[in-house]
């Protein structure tokens, strides 16, 4: 109807004899020719076809486009509908691992119970055999007693003159051989069958089995930080942080999200190619990567979360000599920083050779980080035979117990033979099997001897002033001093550990034999850090456990194996200004480095010249690391980030 038309009250007639040909613009509404010059006089009108044909082009156009989003729509559901068909997979095969788990811990449980259930019985039936054996001999005997002597008693009483001249010679030998028998009247056995189970530790470890890992970050709001996102130096490893993110732009606070990084480009290809590290999950939902490219030029780096590129990936990187980076630079700043600064892994921190350029260098003309090495086997000065425990003062001094020559050899930090002390024998004074030094803060030297079973304090001249730890001593092997002067006795035979004032009363013990937390399968050395905490190496169950100055356990780390943070025997230990701890790894014959909380940081580069069953280990006051190479008789000192 054309709706300003003047004729309304004749609308039907209108509207059949004239055609709404016209359309006003600014009236949005169509109309007839006759009404273009009535309401509308003052609007310009147009042809209503053109504008008709305007919003059809205008409405197809809007069509298309959200015809548009329909792939990206159907991609989508595609994704999704793959998530939530992974997420059920995984789901059921997760349930499958649990049910496997479990049933084969069962069976591992059942196995042992037949085991034990059968030992049971075969003790029972050995003691029991015994003891009824005897029970049924006794019974013999006693029978035997009882009708001889009836019989004998009967003839005395009732019997004739005759009948007991008959008898007579007969029961007398019977009698006598009665008298003469001698029976087992003394248990051959005892009752004793006990059943003894630790399971405090094994229910803990059981109470916390296992662990649904998983996070709810998304690829969409996860992003990445550092300077190597844009930019590098040729051949300096550069590492970036991804800090990963929720769907509501949340931090994920835990670990174990799935980041795969990929770095591509000119230099990824040529050369040696970067080293493409691995992504350190840093637990907290922070995760970090790091890189080295070989020469310059383009990379490529693609990071993605759960298969989907994160915010801004790839990036584009570009690789250039190191000189053209300002030293300023955040880059270049963190790759310098102490091992202790992040959970870094051995290839990111390993340091440009020219930095160590130093004299001593053509010492170890193989570039491992070794600087020197002192002694070979032998009793003479600076020789050793079978050197165990490791000491360095804050006098630029090195002291080895030197267990099999009964002495103590001390060093300069440079190697430089200085003096020794020690005179073999078991009166109090002497060394029988030195295996433990350290230097009190006061400056005596205190020394752990294996065998004569007690820990002697020195003067820093060698000059004997105590012994302490007789008779409550099994066999120490590693000391130490605390913060406040307390002596700390590791006594591998007891597998506890003591602490004693230097006048030698005890102060507090903790540790029993066992593979629980608070307990000890062959303790060896021991360290303590800045917050008076002792680190204690547990030889037979492969890991190190740290506890409070009262004896309180905190946190063990390590397990046997050859991987990274693992052990093999942990032996000598040693705690850096920064927390960091360091590890002789006695049967992989290495050294590691970990950070407080026992996160495996790094080795020492020992592989140019082996060690050979390294014992005690040390800080030197210049910062380097002593140990003591006890399979090759000598010590030796690496360089150590610090
Ligand atoms: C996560 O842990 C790393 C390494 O321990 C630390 O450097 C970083 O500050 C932590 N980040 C957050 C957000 O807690
Ligand atoms: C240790 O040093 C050797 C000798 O220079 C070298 O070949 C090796 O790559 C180094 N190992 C590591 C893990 O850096
Ligand atoms: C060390 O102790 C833990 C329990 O604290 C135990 O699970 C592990 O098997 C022990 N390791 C060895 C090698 O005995």
């Amino acid at each position: 109807l054309c709706t300003s038309c003047a004729f309304r009250e004749d609308a039907q007639k209108h509207l059949s004899d004239e055609m709404m040909e016209f359309y006003c613009p600014s009236c949005e509404t169509a109309m007839c020719e006759e009404c273009t010059s009535g309401g509308h006089a003052e609007h310009p009108t147009v042809p209503l076809k053109d504008v008709v044909e305007q919003h059809k082009a205008s409405l197809q156009d809007q069509l298309d486009s959200v015809k548009k989003s329909l792939p990206e729509i159907d991609s989508a559901l595609l994704m999704l509908t793959e998530i939530l068909q992974k997420l059920t997979n995984q789901k059921s095969s997760i349930e499958d691992d649990i049910h496997n788990t479990f049933d084969d811990l069962q069976k591992t449980l059942n196995v042992r119970k037949s085991v034990l259930l059968m030992e049971l019985e075969v003790n029972f039936g050995l003691k029991h055999k015994v003891l009824q054996a005897q029970l049924d001999t006794l019974m013999q005997g006693q029978e035997g007693i009882h009708s001889s002597c009836s019989f004998t008693e009967q003839a005395l009483s009732h019997g004739s003159e005759a009948e007991v001249l008959l008898v007579h010679k007969q029961m007398s030998e019977r009698l006598a051989g009665l008298a003469h028998r001698e029976l087992p009247l003394r248990p051959a056995e005892n009752h004793q069958l006990d059943f003894q189970a630790e399971t405090d530790g094994l229910r803990k470890s059981i109470h916390n089995l296992g662990s649904i890992a998983t996070t709810s970050a998304v690829a969409s709001h996860t992003v990445a930080t550092g300077d190597g996102l844009r930019q590098c130096a040729v051949g300096v490893a550069t590492s970036i942080t991804v800090t990963t993110k929720d769907k509501d732009g949340e931090l994920c606070k835990t670990g174990n999200a799935v980041l795969a990084a990929d770095l591509a480009g000119v230099a990824a290809t040529v050369g040696d190619g970067p080293e493409v590290g691995e992504i350190v999950d840093n637990k907290n939902g922070t995760y970090e990567y790091s890189y080295r490219a070989s020469k310059e030029g383009s990379l490529t780096l693609s990071l993605r979360l759960y298969d989907q590129h994160i915010k801004g990936s790839p990036f584009k990187i570009k690789a250039v000599k190191a000189i053209d980076i300002s030293p300023s630079s955040e880059g270049a700043k963190s790759r310098l920083k102490s091992p202790g600064s992040g959970h870094v892994k051995q290839k990111a921190i390993k340091r440009p050779a020219s930095m160590y350029s130093t004299g001593k260098r053509k010492e170890n003309p193989i570039e491992d980080d070794l600087i020197y090495r002192i002694g070979t086997k032998g009793r003479n000065k600076g020789e050793f035979t079978n050197l165990q425990g490791v000491s360095a003062s804050s006098q630029g001094k090195v002291l080895i117990a030197d267990s099999n020559n009964q002495c103590v050899q001390i060093f300069s930090n440079d190697g430089q033979f200085k003096s020794r002390f020690g005179i073999r024998g078991r009166t109090p004074g002497q060394m029988q099997r030195p295996t433990g030094v350290a230097v009190h803060p006061n400056g005596d030297i205190i020394v752990a001897d294996y065998d004569n079973k007690w820990v002697s304090i020195f003067s820093s001249e060698g000059k004997f002033k105590t012994k302490l730890g007789s008779g409550k001593l099994m066999g120490p092997k590693g000391v130490s001093a605390d913060r406040n002067g307390h002596i700390i006795v590791v006594d591998n035979k007891a597998c506890c550990v003591f602490i004693f004032q230097p006048t030698g009363k005890l102060v507090t013990k903790f540790g029993t034999r066992g593979n629980g937390d608070k307990q000890f399968a062959g303790p060896h050395f021991a360290a303590v850090n800045h917050n008076n905490e002792i680190i204690v190496t547990d030889f037979h169950n492969h890991s190190v456990k740290v506890f409070n100055s009262e004896g309180e356990f905190l946190l063990k780390f390590g397990s046997n194996g050859e991987g990274n943070g693992q052990f093999n025997a942990p032996t000598g230990v040693a705690v850096d200004v920064n927390g960091n701890i360091i590890v002789a790894d006695w049967g992989n014959s290495r050294i590691q480095v970990f950070d407080g909380s026992g996160s495996f940081l790094s080795y020492i580069n020992t592989s140019a010249d082996p060690l050979y069953g390294p014992q005690g280990l040390a800080l030197t006051s210049d910062g380097h690391v002593v140990v003591a190479d006890s399979g090759n008789h000598c010590f030796k000192v690496y360089r150590y980030l610090q």
